[in-house]
């Protein structure tokens, strides 16, 4: 009989490549410990919705703009993860903030990648290009990425796995974005939702 598998929902709100960096990993069997399940895109026109629609995976769009309050955005992103009965959600590039409410229902089972090396330039307002902005700013020489857990304090959460990568001259902020998400992103995103969800399947009863 094949083991259980953890059931993981992605968190998206853009161009999804670190969600097909899952999709591939799952393909290529880098990750082997839990399958994509759905994926959740707070902006309807996201490219990653149609990524898992090419990957045949279920994908539902909850627009922010169209919620009243920050409540009822999360109200139906949970009702969606109950539904599916999801164990481990990932954040790939999911540009909102979630409220302790919504963390606090799920210690532990909510990862986030971060393109930076946590704790410099994160936190609240450090998103996207703007990190990569602030990198080339400050001067640093070395940036790079971080799969982190999520908690109630943005980009605070214990950090699971973290990769450097080495900031060039003429560097822009979109050519660091690049180096930073092909040569860490794309490889520590799928080790840790592969790390995480054995944890997670070694924990649960058969
Ligand atoms: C990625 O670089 C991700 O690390 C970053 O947004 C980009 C999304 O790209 N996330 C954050 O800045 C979260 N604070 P993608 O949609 O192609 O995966």
């Amino acid at each position: 009989m094949s083991k259980r598998k953890a059931r993981i929902a992605v968190l998206v709100s853009g161009g999804g490549t670190n969600l097909q960096a899952i999709i591939d990993a799952a393909s290529s069997g880098i990750i082997v410990s839990g399958e994509v399940v759905l994926v959740v895109s707070s902006n309807p026109s996201a490219f990653a919705l149609e990524r898992a629609k090419r990957a045949g995976i279920p994908a539902a769009a909850v627009s922010k703009k169209e919620c009243s309050s920050q409540a009822e955005f999360e109200g139906k992103i949970v009702a969606l993860l109950e539904e599916y009965g999801i164990d481990l959600i990932v954040l790939a590039g999911f540009m909102s903030i979630l409220s302790e409410d919504f963390t606090g229902k799920y210690p532990r089972r909510i990862i986030n990648v971060h393109p930076s090396l946590i704790p410099s330039f994160c936190g609240e307002g450090f998103y996207g290009l703007r990190v990569h902005e602030a990198a080339l700013r400050y001067g640093v020489k070395v940036t790079g990425a971080t799969v982190h857990f999520v908690n109630e304090i943005p980009d605070g959460g214990e950090i699971i796995m973290q990769k450097a990568v080495s900031v060039r001259e003429g560097d822009t902020p979109e050519k660091l974005q690049r180096r930073v998400m092909r040569l860490a992103e794309w490889k520590i995103l799928p080790a840790a939702v592969e790390k995480i969800s054995k944890e997670i399947i070694s924990k649960s009863k058969p």
